[in-house]
């Protein structure tokens, strides 16, 4: 069932135009995906809740946009060079290569039965070079957003003067080699992140962090995943990041299994000490009550925005029989719904209902984001818009020409009203807000 409910997933996603693999006229890059108009929607609507969470509604945090590309020694200074390793056994036989920690002690090839290599680190940096020349030149893809805003700690102190504590935010790429990768959006090798570094005095971080962890959990399920489907798990000292000193992940009960959304980690002061080291630039931070210099902490939540994605798809998607029918509807939260009302006309051969119908849907647009569809029957246009989410559809009838008034279905209670069209985007911006 579990297994089941990931395809049926996969599907809508491609059938719907959520998610699709990449470069699939030429066979796809394996676990490569593109997001289509209903991804890109529902993506930037969790990023737009993200932001609003961690910097609209709060004064400590500013937001960031650092470059992919940053100068080597960033790199070095940060750890990754030396210590961004998995390890990997290769299979002897069919030259399939694993993490070796996903082989748990299997001695023999899953796929072949082959014999394996030992275990051997791999670095997971993605390498490239800038410029015409390669020798000299080369440069990494970040694997992680989070070094863009230590290198920028000076220019924020100088430019916002800040007080501890605050943080900075920033949503962007970040690529990783992984050596497996799978289960749809779950683990790719370019994906995005969502990620926050938050600078408290060293004697506020433990509790900064537990505050943190708390906030994080709380946004997930505000925007609608159950409770049960998500967990808070404390990593054991041998799974910390070279960086970190505590870290607890947010877990979703994924169909494939418990599995990270987000990292919420004490980095302590790792990074600034790192880079003030590498780069000959002071980055302490100055206390003015107290005339002291010192290295804040770091509290870093880190989520992935593919991952949660497909948190909240899993988490939207329900069945539901309906008198013969199978109705198979996303029940996004309002803010996440890629569509907050369809416009749809009962018969789409009466020029004047289309008509109207068009006009409504024009008029409705400057305000939600807002579709017109006649390309099928009323019962299959509903399907169509339960399956991606939509929350309200409201139908243009025969008897609107003359009363003036049309019907609104919302999407979880599948409950129809009659509303005056002069009344009806004040209707919905109620149901909305
Ligand atoms: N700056 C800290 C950091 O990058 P991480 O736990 O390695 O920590 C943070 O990554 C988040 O980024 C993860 O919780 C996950 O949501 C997302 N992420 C990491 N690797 C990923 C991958 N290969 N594919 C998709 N998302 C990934």
């Amino acid at each position: 069932m579990a297994d089941n409910l990931m395809d049926k997933i996969v599907s809508l996603c491609k059938r719907r135009g959520f998610v699709f693999q990449s470069s699939e006229i030429y066979g796809g890059l394996a676990n490569t995906w593109d997001y289509g108009p209903y991804g890109v929607e529902l993506k930037n609507n969790v990023k737009r809740a993200w932001w609003k969470s961690v910097v609209y509604e709060r004064d400590d945090i500013f937001g960031t946009d650092a470059a992919i590309l940053m100068h080597p020694k960033v790199w070095e200074a940060s750890g990754h060079v030396k210590s961004f390793f998995d390890l990997k056994s290769d299979c002897k036989s069919c030259k399939k290569r694993f993490k070796a920690a996903d082989l748990k002690d299997k001695k023999k090839c899953p796929e072949c039965g082959g014999e394996l290599t030992e275990a051997r680190p791999f670095n997971l940096l993605f390498k490239t070079h800038q410029g015409p020349v390669e020798e000299g030149s080369l440069i990494y893809l970040r694997p992680e957003t989070a070094q863009g805003m230590f290198a920028n700690f000076l220019n924020i102190l100088d430019s916002k003067h800040p007080k501890l504590p605050f943080g900075l935010a920033q949503i962007g790429k970040a690529f990783r080699n992984e050596i497996t990768a799978g289960n749809f959006t779950f683990r790719t090798r370019e994906f995005e992140q969502m990620e926050i570094e938050y600078f408290v005095e060293p004697s506020r971080a433990d509790k900064t962090l537990e505050e943190w962890i708390e906030y994080r959990f709380n946004w997930y399920i505000n925007l609608g995943i159950k409770k049960e489907n998500l967990r808070k798990r404390p990593h054991t000292k041998d799974e910390l990041a070279h960086y970190a000193k505590a870290c607890t992940d947010i877990e979703y009960k994924f169909p494939f299994g418990w599995s990270e959304l987000e990292g919420i980690a004490n980095r302590t002061d790792f990074d600034l000490r790192q880079h003030a080291e590498s780069s000959g630039k002071e980055l302490k931070y100055f206390d003015d009550a107290k005339k002291e210099k010192f290295y804040p902490y770091i509290i870093e939540p880190s989520g992935g925005v593919d991952r949660s994605v497909l948190a909240f798809l899993v988490d939207a998607y329900y069945e539901e029989k309906v008198k013969d029918d199978l109705r198979v509807v996303l029940k996004l939260h309002k803010d996440l719904s890629p569509v907050k009302v369809a416009v749809l006309p009962l018969l789409r051969n009466r020029a004047e209902i289309v008509e109207l119908a068009k006009r409504i849907a024009q008029d409705l647009k400057k305000y939600f984001i807002t579709v017109y569809d006649d390309t099928g029957a009323i019962g299959k246009l509903y399907r169509r818009q339960d399956e991606v989410g939509t929350l309200y559809c409201v139908t243009v009838d025969v008897k609107s020409l003359e009363d003036k008034q049309v019907t609104v279905r919302d999407r979880d209670t599948m409950l129809q009203e009659r509303v005056n069209i002069d009344r009806l985007r004040e209707h919905l911006e109620d149901k909305l807000k």
